[in-house]
């Protein structure tokens, strides 16, 4: 007999060795706006708890220009100079923050990097099968849960990187640390439709 697990999605944990340093130049002034409560809540989004830069303008990030450190990380899964990217960071601490269970789509790629993470008490984020309406029907303690689990949890801790195609629903449980947990977030997305470009060739 032998299993076989179709259609598996990848998802990525990657170290971002760069991960002390860009919390020692970032980590300050994300922590200050968390206790000057400086973003509002995004549009559209369920939680009334979540202290987050999505979807602010470039002037209102913390991290603006894109550092290095991430480009250097993008670049070895996506192959295009043209990708566009989107950058935030999140702060869960003190009040309770969580996210509500979404996915990233319409890009394409998205990192969750975990700049500040103590796993003695910060919870992970929760991933969700696609196909969980679908496996809902065969859930039954009488059959393996390997045939209708449809979450998962990946053990990270801080200086980790989690990259993930975009439709992948996950979810921040909520939490009350007493030290503050803080990810940096990046969407990819790459360029739609046409042909693609001519390449260049090579010697005279
Ligand atoms: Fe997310």
């Amino acid at each position: 007999m032998e299993l076989k697990t179709l259609f598996a999605i990848p998802v990525v944990k990657i170290r971002v060795p760069e991960t002390e340093a860009l919390k020692q130049q970032f980590l300050p002034e994300m922590l200050r706006r968390y206790e000057a409560q400086s973003y509002e809540r995004p549009a559209l989004w369920e939680t009334d708890r979540v202290h987050t830069s999505f979807g602010k303008a470039s002037r209102d990030q913390v991290i603006d220009p894109l550092p290095e450190a991430y480009a250097k990380l993008v670049r070895q899964f996506v192959n295009s100079e043209r990708a566009n990217l989107s950058i935030w960071h999140n702060v869960y601490w003190t009040r309770g923050e969580y996210q509500e269970r979404h996915h990233h789509i319409p890009y394409h790629f998205s990192f969750i990097h975990f700049m500040a993470f103590d796993k003695a008490e910060h919870r992970p984020p929760i991933f969700y099968d696609p196909s969980r309406m679908i496996k809902a029907y065969c859930s039954h303690d009488g059959i393996p849960p390997a045939y209708w689990s449809e979450s998962a949890v990946i053990d990270v801790e801080e200086g980790d990187a989690l990259v993930f195609p975009s439709y992948l629903e996950h979810h921040v449980p909520p939490g009350k640390y007493t030290k503050p947990r803080v990810t940096v977030s990046i969407n990819v997305a790459m360029p739609q439709g046409g042909p693609p470009e001519p390449r260049p060739r090579s010697g005279a």
